[in-house]
């Protein structure tokens, strides 16, 4: 199979390693130069546009990994190309893009989601209905849109949920709608089901560690770090939510002839009275899909190409039976801003122990530097968590560069 793969952060570099694993790969096209693709990788010397290299490559399949270019409508140019595309198009992709259409989604195909209020910012009388809900404190205020991952403030208080609802002015159109939802309590967990437009197939599920700082402390990141499987719920209750919860959601998605092609992800809270729903992504999570690709033991590309083309395999990917922890590196200053050009040490490789580069590139000498907030993540496997954890922070320690940060109680108890 001729693969073009979009993106270049953690996620893809891991998709890309077990990519290069498959024994149906024929050729692997990257859009970009990195550090981190695998030796096999069909590298340009300038950044490429991905249909264009699609096309004139004869690909069979396209892999997209962040949201940006799902919300572009990259997955609708390839179709109508005749290029396969893992990823929803544009319209299947507000599933990530707006909070707003989620929650009516999800009505439809009759999910539960927690109680919520949405309001266009425009409107007089729904900002006073907002203003009444912020009254009585205990209110998640989120910018329908996506905003740089800022757009969404759990307030306790009245006078966090009116600060919140004046903050809401900086997300611009972002914010032109916004959901007040219920505020619920749990920790978190990441449940990936991949999807061919008629199908929902459970992957395990994960967690990852948004904040940057030990005990959940400090802003929130992308993710400091992730674990998977997650011991946060077993196997039957993740099959029980993806068919319950994805699957239907898939299948409303499919009625409205907007049929979802990829990985659908959702972020759910384990609360007292069960897992409640709070979002889906359209995309692999990062870190997530950092140890999900380093336990995947079967062939991967049946499976993207499956979900992309509307036939997912018969039976699920089997996984190794094993854990993996991945620890994140950050440069300094991150998530607010980061560093950029500071060497970063390569120590040899070790067992058990992959590590997928994302923010950084490799100078015209060869020594390899940061380039961004993210900048790489080592992933650990053992048979046990406590295990994984020890490796993955044993060898992160190699990695360390100036201002490096990272956060020591990934894949901790809670
Ligand atoms: N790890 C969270 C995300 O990918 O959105």
């Amino acid at each position: 199979m001729r693969v073009v793969l979009v993106g270049s952060g953690g996620r893809e570099t891991a998709l890309a390693a077990a990519i290069a694993r498959s024994p149906t790969l024929e050729a692997l096209y990257v859009t970009a130069p990195h550090p981190g693709w695998p030796a096999l990788a069909i590298v340009p010397d300038e950044p490429q546009e991905p249909l264009a290299l699609a096309q004139a490559m004869n690909a069979d399949l396209m892999v997209i990994g962040p949201e940006a270019p799902l919300a572009d409508g990259l997955a609708d140019r390839c179709r109508e190309a005749g290029i396969a595309a893992f990823g929803p198009g544009r319209a299947a992709a507000a599933l990530e893009t707006s909070k707003a259409f989620t929650k009516e989604v999800c009505a439809a195909a009759g999910v539960q989601t927690p109680q919520a209020l949405i309001v266009d910012r425009s409107d007089p009388t729904q900002m006073t209905a907002a203003r009444a809900r912020c009254d009585r404190g205990d209110v998640v205020v989120k910018a329908d849109g996506l905003a740089a991952g800022k757009g969404v403030i759990v307030c306790r208080t009245p006078e966090e949920a009116h600060q919140a609802l004046d903050a809401m002015d900086r997300f611009g159109d972002a914010a032109r709608r916004l959901v007040l939802e219920d505020r619920i309590e749990g920790p978190e967990v990441s449940v990936f089901a991949l999807c061919d437009g008629t199908r929902a197939m459970p992957l395990p599920a994960a967690h990852d560690h948004k904040a940057l700082l030990d005990g959940n402390r400090g802003p929130n990141t992308g993710g400091m770090g992730a674990v998977a499987p997650s011991d946060r719920l077993t196997e039957s209750e993740t099959t029980s939510l993806v068919e319950e919860v994805h699957a239907k959601v898939i299948a409303e998605l499919a009625r409205r002839g907007t049929p979802f092609h990829g990985v659908l992800y959702g972020g759910f809270m384990l609360t007292k009275d069960g897992p409640a729903l709070l979002e889906f992504n359209v995309r692999f999570g990062d870190p997530e899909c950092q140890p999900l690709m380093t336990l995947w033991a079967d062939d991967v590309l049946p499976y993207l190409h499956g979900a992309a083309a509307g036939q997912l395999p018969a039976v699920p990917p089997r996984f190794a039976n094993e854990v993996a922890v991945c620890v994140v590196l950050a440069s300094a200053g991150y998530p607010e801003t980061s560093t950029k050009g500071v060497e970063i040490p390569e120590p040899d490789a070790q067992e058990h122990v992959q590590v997928f580069l994302a923010g950084a590139r490799r100078d015209d000498a060869g020594v390899l530097r940061t380039n961004g907030g993210r900048v790489l993540g080592v992933t650990a496997t053992a048979n046990d968590l406590t295990t994984a954890r020890e490796r993955a922070y044993a060898a992160i320690e190699g990695w360390r560069f100036e201002g490096s940060q990272l956060r020591s109680d990934i894949g901790a108890p809670l």
